[in-house]
């Protein structure tokens, strides 16, 4: 007589998917497979010329096409350009709005220098681009949000992220203007998430192309209020599923929409191997030839994409002083 056995069983707490032979960059668990260098974890991403694509030629902002209400000095071949002779202070008619707005689908991040313009200002410049959207957690409202760095707080943003993707609808674009900041230092390097994609192994991408990735924002936010603060945050703003891969709504490049200060997790990927896809990721978007780096003098204002881009705030000036106003503009929900 065969034993009875138990038919039933605890579902796992996170699905889990079958095990199966290692095929991808992250299953590769060490130097002790044998393999040489350049295929072990950490190592993986070859040298060599990348692809590097600042705008698909089906792109709306038809590539090639001349500017001609302001000079474009591009600060890398990929991504980020400064852009003079235009007055962010002065109103925006139709024309230059659309020519600029071609321009940072193009270059993803806009450099401006020497802006003498108010908050006011700042913010009627950012509704060129859509309703402005209550950007500081912890402090509600919607406008202007000041962030001064001195002794007493330190710049804590030199982590690779997007801004706010564990909300359900991160914002499209922050226009950020540096009013006091220190004679050296203090720079801000922006990565192209379009790029960090394309040179992928085609089996990654196709790979992560269907994955989800739970995103939550008051696992960091939470490092910086009170618990009290700490709690309303994540009640207001529980974690969210975001696609690993979103589709920019404008110019459809596909980009790397995971990074290391609010994605979690990947859903329904055994945690630990999980980990390893997002940290294989994280690596590639730090590649130099997807980035580009500003220097910030008074005055100067970046208009990024925060559709297209990742930054990283580089934190070399403490304890300097360093203040600065930002305005987000709302988005829409990753698809
Ligand atoms: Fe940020």
């Amino acid at each position: 007589m065969t034993p009875r056995v138990a038919t039933t069983q605890a579902a796992p707490k996170h699905p889990v998917e079958p095990r199966e032979a290692p095929s991808l960059p992250w299953d590769i668990v060490g130097a002790e497979a044998g393999l040489s260098p350049a295929s072990r974890p950490g190592r993986a991403i070859q040298g060599g010329p990348r692809n590097l694509l600042r705008i698909s030629p089906a792109d709306p902002a038809s590539p090639g096409k001349p500017y001609e209400l302001f000079e474009v000095i591009p600060l890398s071949p990929l991504v980020g350009a400064e852009i003079r002779g235009v007055d962010l202070g002065a109103a925006l008619d139709a024309a230059l709005r659309d020519e600029l707005n071609r321009a940072w689908l193009e270059w993803k991040v806009l450099f401006f220098r020497d802006q003498w313009i108010s908050g006011a200002q700042q913010e009627e410049f950012a509704r060129g681009w859509g309703e402005l959207e209550q950007q500081q957690l912890t402090a509600p409202g919607t406008g202007i949000t000041r962030y001064v760095k001195d002794a007493g707080n330190a710049g804590w943003e030199n982590a690779w992220h997007a801004d706010m993707t564990g909300r359900l609808e991160p914002a499209k674009a922050f226009v950020l203007r540096l009013g006091v900041g220190p004679d050296a230092g203090g720079d801000t390097i922006f990565t192209d998430a379009a790029a960090a994609y394309d040179n992928l192994p085609a089996e990654v991408r196709a790979a992560i192309d269907p994955l989800r990735a739970v995103h939550d924002l008051s696992a960091t936010i939470g490092r910086f209020v009170t618990p009290e603060e700490a709690a309303r945050v994540r009640s207001e703003f529980p974690p969210v599923v975001h696609p690993v891969v979103r589709t920019h709504p404008e110019t459809g490049r596909r980009t790397l929409f995971v990074n290391s200060v609010f994605t979690d997790r990947i859903i329904d990927m055994d945690p630990e191997r999980g980990e390893r896809a997002l940290q294989y990721l994280f690596r590639q978007l730090q590649v130099p030839e997807y980035q580009v780096r500003f220097s910030w003098r008074p005055g100067s204002v970046a208009f990024w994409d925060n559709r297209a881009v990742q930054h990283y705030a580089v934190s070399d000036y403490f304890p300097a002083l360093r203040i600065t106003e930002r305005v987000a503009i709302a988005g829409d929900r990753p698809y």
